[in-house]
């Protein structure tokens, strides 16, 4: 039995601005549905959905503010808040959904509008809608930049012309590498999704996507024809100035779902968003406020405690994660019997097309010949641990075993973490190999130390199979046990890069030392 933990790692340099961090540990549904999009019928793509049970297929505000339950951690949060998923294709053409770890987090950042500080943030009114990102996006443009390339610091975009809505919409996603091994990266710091070799090599604990919405309002309507225009991004993404005509500062939302990638680690395939897309640039999220206007200003307001913890705001009535969990939407009957959850076939459901870009993905294209294998490949750049120009707070989900150690501790023993060695960038790039040799059979790879062997294990995935040597350690410091299945690859042909490769795979999270 394991349990989800909130972990704060520091990664905020200067002022720290208020915020929020409302935790929804349960998925309400997901489903083919999206009230903005297609309302009353069966939207393109699946979408995760977290928040208030009277979410459906055309939810009217009195159908989420008067829900039963909500599948966050406050009662007055009947918000609905909803984003793609992601599916692994597996070598045969069966995609599985990839597990998603701790539900979502929603942050509320209460950041001001940096050129008009005194007009204060307001709070959503009621049945506030909106959607941040595109979902047919398939390019990354800024300037003369590569999607690879790191950001500028933030102090010299606008020097370097690049606040557009648009830019700052791409600087609004992140696909951040996870693991509590190393350093944590900085949110919304890479603009893509990793392709698989590194996420293998480097993210052993998954992939957090983030996304910041827009938080600039014209002050006019709860919600646009397209569900955008209304809206805009301040020029630092998540904080600096409002544009001209959305000078209404509204919370800064950005939501964080974290993605068991590393589940995958060694099974050869691709990651694919539910819309199609396996770069990622087409990642968006959706929102419709269920709050109250007046508590939620209420809460804008008084909720400033340093923190972020819902628990430290005295207006919030607090929910249980297992009450979170039992929360669940009703199905509409006409998605009853579609799989979307674990393998769910050949094809995504809705019979989503993978499109690559650069130009816009279509609505319905014609079935692509290129669709079953293709594969494009994403170049990558080094893991970036920690340090973040950005104002945020960067939180993570972390699991841990119930009832070892307290929340400080952990945090304690993270932020304590050795310093990562940088991964060498030769084991992850790809240099094209002509001629697949036979793969020699490679030795087992040295048992850290500190670990003991404890068993070992073969898996055959098509022609490759894997020895799994599983080695543990107990963690004396923290009371916690450790596993750490390191993995060589046997095989030959397409595998052969993977033969320098050590998967490093936790499934107990401990913390702290001993995994270096
Ligand atoms: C913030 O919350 C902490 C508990 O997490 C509490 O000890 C502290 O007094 C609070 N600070 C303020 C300013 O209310
Ligand atoms: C890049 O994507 C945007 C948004 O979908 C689109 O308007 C633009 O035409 C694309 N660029 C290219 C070169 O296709």
């Amino acid at each position: 039995m394991r349990t989800a933990t909130t972990l704060s790692v520091l990664a905020s340099i200067g002022t720290a601005s208020a915020f929020w961090r409302m935790e929804c540990r349960g998925r309400v549904g997901l489903a083919r549905i999206d009230p903005l999009i297609t309302p009353g019928e069966a939207s393109a793509h699946v979408h995760a959905i977290h928040g208030s049970s009277g979410f459906s297929a055309d939810a009217t505000y009195e159908d989420l503010h008067n829900a039963d339950c909500t599948s966050c951690g406050v009662v007055q949060d009947k918000s609905a808040y909803w984003a793609p998923v992601m599916y692994f294709r597996h070598e045969d053409g069966q995609y599985e959904l990839v597990p998603q770890i701790g539900g979502m987090l929603a942050y509320y950042f209460l950041n001001v509008d940096a050129g008009n500080p005194d007009s204060g943030v307001k709070a959503f009114p009621n049945n506030f809608r909106m959607i941040a990102g595109n979902a047919m996006r398939r390019n990354f443009s800024i300037g003369s930049l590569s999607y690879k390339d790191a950001d500028p610091e933030k102090s010299i975009w606008a020097k370097l012309g690049q606040t557009t809505q648009a830019d700052l919409a791409q600087r609004a996603i992140g696909f951040n590498c996870l693991n509590y091994h190393k350093l944590a990266e900085g949110a919304l710091m890479r603009h893509y999704l990793p392709e698989k070799d590194y996420l293998d090599g480097n993210c052993a604990d998954g992939v957090r996507i983030e996304l910041a919405f827009p938080s600039c309002w014209n002050g006019k309507e709860t919600d646009v024809p397209g569900h955008t225009s209304h809206v805009a991004y301040p020029d630092l993404v998540t904080n600096g100035a409002c544009p001209k005509g959305f000078e209404t500062k509204l919370p800064g939302l950005m939501y964080e779902t974290i993605w068991a990638t590393n589940k995958f680690a060694g099974v050869a395939g691709q990651f694919v968003l539910s819309n199609g897309d396996e770069q990622g640039f087409g990642y968006h999220g959706d929102f419709i406020s269920g709050w109250d206007e007046d508590f939620l200003q209420n809460a804008v307001n008084t909720c400033t405690n340093k923190s972020g913890k819902i628990s430290d705001c005295p207006l919030f009535t607090l929910i249980d994660e297992d009450t979170q969990r039992e929360c669940k939407m009703k199905v509409p009957s006409f998605l009853a019997k579609e799989k979307v959850d674990g393998f769910v076939g050949k094809s995504l459901p809705g019979n989503v097309v993978v499109q690559y870009g650069p130009e816009p993905a279509v609505a319905n294209p014609r079935p692509a010949a290129s669709q079953a294998t293709s594969h494009v490949p994403v170049p990558t750049v080094s893991y970036q641990p920690g340090v973040t120009s950005l104002n945020l707070p960067g939180g993570v989900f972390k699991e841990k075993p119930t009832s070892t150690t307290s929340e400080e501790q952990v945090k304690i023993s993270a932020l304590a973490a050795p310093a990562p060695e940088p991964e060498s960038e030769s084991e992850t790039s790809s240099t094209p190999s002509p001629t697949p040799a036979p793969a020699p059979i490679p030795s087992d790879p040295p048992v850290p130390e500190g670990y003991e062997l404890v068993r070992t294990e073969y898996h055959t995935n098509g022609k490759v199979v894997s020895k799994v040597i599983v080695i543990e350690t107990v963690q004396y410091v923290t009371l916690t046990t450790e596993t750490l299945t390191v993995t060589a690859t046997l095989g030959a042909g397409n595998a052969r890069r993977e033969l320098n490769h050590l998967h490093r795979h936790r499934h107990l999270h401990g913390h702290g030392h001993g995994a270096h």
